[in-house]
């Protein structure tokens, strides 16, 4: 790729700031001082780029986990706090953009994928993936004892679907707390399916996806990049998954 071009996709400027940079010594191959805009650089040489001395940021392919916070909207362009803005300034600016996969609501906090990786988005939400996903949940009222059935049966029609939802796990914790996997991504679907059998959710909140839990020391409003091994975890999910009940 060109590297004007590679540091414009990862936002450290347009294509016509780029050869300010490039003239101000600013970007580095190892010991060389790069100063032709147009010159093609290998993939492989993208981790010895330095821009005043620092590397480069992640490459395309890039896939994140955030700990997303109550309030934030999972959005590029809503009103109010964005996840995108929790994110490094320049990162908003990446061609092709991160993209949240899936969406967590509003008031939903925990494990959020976030990646530019165009075919991984596609392969993580589509219908078929069965992705489990397990989220915690507080209770405005005491379990009635057969939600865990209901759920688990795979028969269970939320108001305005053509469809019942897959089979879902249920664990409950205590009479106004559960865990609940699921393994399609219906809006709004947790609530949904509380409200279904005469409960409301107080506080939602998600700590995997797949093989992939939030780490205990990713802080709300933090980020981490996935290495390779991670991003395969994502899609290997436990055996206690409910796909796999
Ligand atoms: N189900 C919901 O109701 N909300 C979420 O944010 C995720 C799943």
């Amino acid at each position: 790729m060109r590297l004007d071009k590679l540091l414009s996709n990862l936002g450290y400027g347009s294509r016509r700031e780029i050869p300010a940079l490039l003239r101000a010594g600013r970007v580095r191959l190892g010991e060389l001082r790069l100063s032709d805009a147009a010159q093609k650089i290998a993939s492989a040489a993208w981790t010895e780029i330095r821009i005043d001395g620092e590397p480069l940021d992640p490459p395309p392919g890039l896939v994140i986990m955030m700990h997303k916070p109550l309030g934030v909207t999972c959005s590029h362009k809503d009103e109010g706090p964005l996840v995108h803005e929790l994110l490094p300034e320049r990162w908003r600016r990446r061609e092709p953009q991160i993209s949240s996969v899936g969406r967590l609501d509003k008031d939903t906090s925990g494990l959020l994928l976030m990646t530019d990786d165009g075919p991984l988005l596609h392969s993580l939400i589509a219908p078929k993936a069965q992705v489990p996903k397990r989220y915690h949940v507080k209770l405005a009222r005491p379990l009635r004892g057969d939600e865990t059935e209901t759920f688990a049966a795979g028969t269970l029609m939320l108001q305005g679907d053509e469809t019942p939802l897959r089979m879902a796990r249920l664990d409950v914790t205590s009479p106004t707390r559960a865990a609940l996997t699921i393994t399609e991504g219906r809006y709004h679907q947790v609530r949904r399916m509380f409200a279904a059998v005469g409960n409301h959710v107080l506080a939602l909140h998600r700590d995997q996806v797949g093989g992939l839990t939030l780490p205990d020391d990713l802080a709300p409003g933090q980020h981490r990049v996935l290495d390779e091994a991670q991003v395969k975890t994502v899609l290997s999910p436990p055996r206690t998954a409910a796909a796999n009940r």
